[in-house]
C-alpha cells in the first residue's frame, strides 16, 4: 500500500484552509507524500494510506461538507487511519472548550461507523468583518472582537505525534 496521505478540509471562512495546510507542511517535512484538498473535490480516496480531515464548528454543526465528505466516503474511510480536527473556540477561555468537544462529539455520534484513530479541536479564528448574512443579524457575533486562538505549535505537535499512530495502524481490508 501507498504511504500517500490526504489532507482534506472544509471552511466557510478560510482559517481551517490555513491549519489544513499547516498539517500539510508539517507531513511533508516529515517526508510523506501529501496531497491538500478542499472536502467538496476529493472524488476518491483510493490510493491513500491515512487521511487527516480538517472542518469547523458552526452553531454547533460541523461544516456541512464535512458532513456531505463522511457520508459519502463512508466504506473508504472505513478501511483507512483517519484523524479529524475541527476548529471552534476562538478564545483561550477555558469554558468555550469542554462545549466544542461536546458538540463535535455530537454531531461525530452521527456517524456511529466512523472510527478515527484520533479527534481533536483546536482553537479557531473569528473576525466579525467576515461575517455572512444570517449571522451579521446576531449581536452576540457581530459585536464580538476579531481573535485567533491558533496554536500552530500545538497543530504540529499534534500532527506528528497523529502521523505516527496512523501510520502504524495495520488495516487488514
Ligand atoms: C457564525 C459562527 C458560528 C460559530 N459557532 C461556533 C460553535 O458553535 N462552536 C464553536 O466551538 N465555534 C464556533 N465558531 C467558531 C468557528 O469554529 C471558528 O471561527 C473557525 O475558525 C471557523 O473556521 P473557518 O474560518 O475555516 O470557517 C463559530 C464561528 C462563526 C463565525
Amino acid at each position: 500500500m501507498s504511504d500517500r496521505i490526504l489532507v482534506a478540509y472544509s471552511t466557510k471562512y478560510g482559517s481551517t484552509a490555513e491549519v489544513a495546510e499547516a498539517v500539510a507542511s508539517t507531513l511533508g517535512g516529515d517526508g510523506h507524500v501529501v496531497d491538500l484538498k478542499l472536502m467538496k473535490d476529493v472524488t476518491s480516496l483510493a490510493g491513500y494510506r491515512a487521511v487527516f480531515l480538517g472542518t469547523a464548528i458552526y452553531m454547533g454543526h460541523i461544516h456541512a461538507d464535512a458532513r456531505r465528505f463522511l457520508a459519502a466516503h463512508q466504506p473508504a474511510l472505513q478501511k483507512l487511519s483517519v484523524a479529524l480536527f475541527a476548529l471552534g473556540p476562538v478564545h483561550n477561555d477555558a469554558s468555550e472548550w469542554p462545549a466544542a468537544r461536546a458538540q463535535l462529539a455530537r454531531e461525530l455520534a452521527k456517524f456511529p461507523w466512523f472510527a478515527p484513530v484520533n479527534v481533536e479541536v483546536f482553537g479557531g479564528k473569528f473576525d466579525p468583518e467576515k461575517l455572512r448574512f444570517p449571522f451579521t443579524l446576531l449581536p452576540i457575533l457581530s459585536k464580538m472582537p476579531a481573535s485567533d486562538a491558533r496554536d500552530w505549535d500545538a497543530i504540529r505537535r499534534w500532527t506528528e505525534r497523529v502521523a505516527k499512530i496512523s501510520l502504524e495502524t495495520l488495516h487488514f481490508a
